[in-house]
């Protein structure tokens, strides 16, 4: 299948991935950045980055972190404003992945892209129900060296423990126990599926079925990402 790729007249997508722990955000980022070349901004990738090389922002976000809670608004905003500016400038469209989270974070994210000439086109809420959610938290595994999502069963590497694209060491996210993912669930019902209420006010809003095998998740999205593009070529034009 071709796929479409937006005139230069075209205004870049502002797109966002929306759903609780384990719906499966990052692994359809990751299909969906191959196949239509989005900058990706993960606000949970981009915090372990920061933990990672133990920076200021790093070590504040750290214990909350690995305790299921949300990082503060502030935090996060900050942090995302430098990435999405870089995005906005490169023109190839952005998927936001896990944010915003918080309504303080959807008007912000309003306001921002307000300021910079854009607004968000559509918000894609990956619908998974809650027994299905626990076992691909319980069973993920991501690769060192480039982050790709895996699941023990679901989506195993060839090599047990090392990532098919470059061998990296495969381990288990912090806040992968059972702990951390029951107070997760509880952190989204409180203050993030509260938000999809503005974003159906926005008419931004798209349920994606997102129960089944990856595959088969992608093309509902890809579909509509499609239906976007051409509609903002026509309007670019
Ligand atoms: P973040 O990294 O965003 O985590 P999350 O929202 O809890 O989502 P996950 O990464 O757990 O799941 P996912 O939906 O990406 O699923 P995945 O594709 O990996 O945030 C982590 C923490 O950072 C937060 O708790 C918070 O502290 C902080 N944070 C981040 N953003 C913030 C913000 N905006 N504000 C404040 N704090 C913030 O899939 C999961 C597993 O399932 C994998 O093993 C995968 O292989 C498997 N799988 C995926 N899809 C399928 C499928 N269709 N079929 C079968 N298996 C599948």
């Amino acid at each position: 299948m071709t796929t479409p790729t937006p005139t230069p007249s075209a205004e870049p997508l502002i797109l966002a991935l929306f759903g609780p722990p384990g719906s499966g955000k990052g692994t359809q980022a990751h299909l969906l950045v191959e196949e239509f070349g989005f900058a990706h901004l993960a606000t949970g990738d981009l915090l372990r980055l920061e933990i990672r090389d133990k920076t200021p922002l790093g070590l504040q976000a750290e214990a909350v972190m690995k305790s299921g809670g949300l990082v503060s608004d502030d935090l996060v905003q900050r942090m995302l404003s430098e990435h999405m500016l870089r995005a906005l400038e490169s023109r190839r469209g952005i998927l936001l992945d896990g944010f915003p989270r918080t309504a303080a974070q959807f008007e912000f994210l309003e306001r921002f892209l307000g300021e910079h000439g854009h607004r968000l086109d559509a918000v894609f809420n990956l619908e998974v129900t809650m027994e299905v959610l626990i076992t691909r938290l319980t069973g993920r595994r991501l690769c060192r060296v480039c982050g790709r999502v895996y699941h023990v069963v679901n989506m195993p590497a060839k090599v047990e423990g090392r990532c098919d694209d470059d061998s990296g060491e495969l381990y288990q996210r912090a806040d992968d126990t059972r702990e951390s993912i029951e107070k997760r669930m509880e952190v989204y019902e409180s203050q993030t599926r509260p938000v999809l209420e503005a974003f159906q006010q926005r008419q931004v809003l798209l349920g994606i079925p997102a129960n089944e095998e990856a595959r088969i998740v992608h093309p509902r999205l890809a579909v509509q990402i499609r239906r976007l593009l051409a509609r903002a070529t026509t309007v670019g034009q």
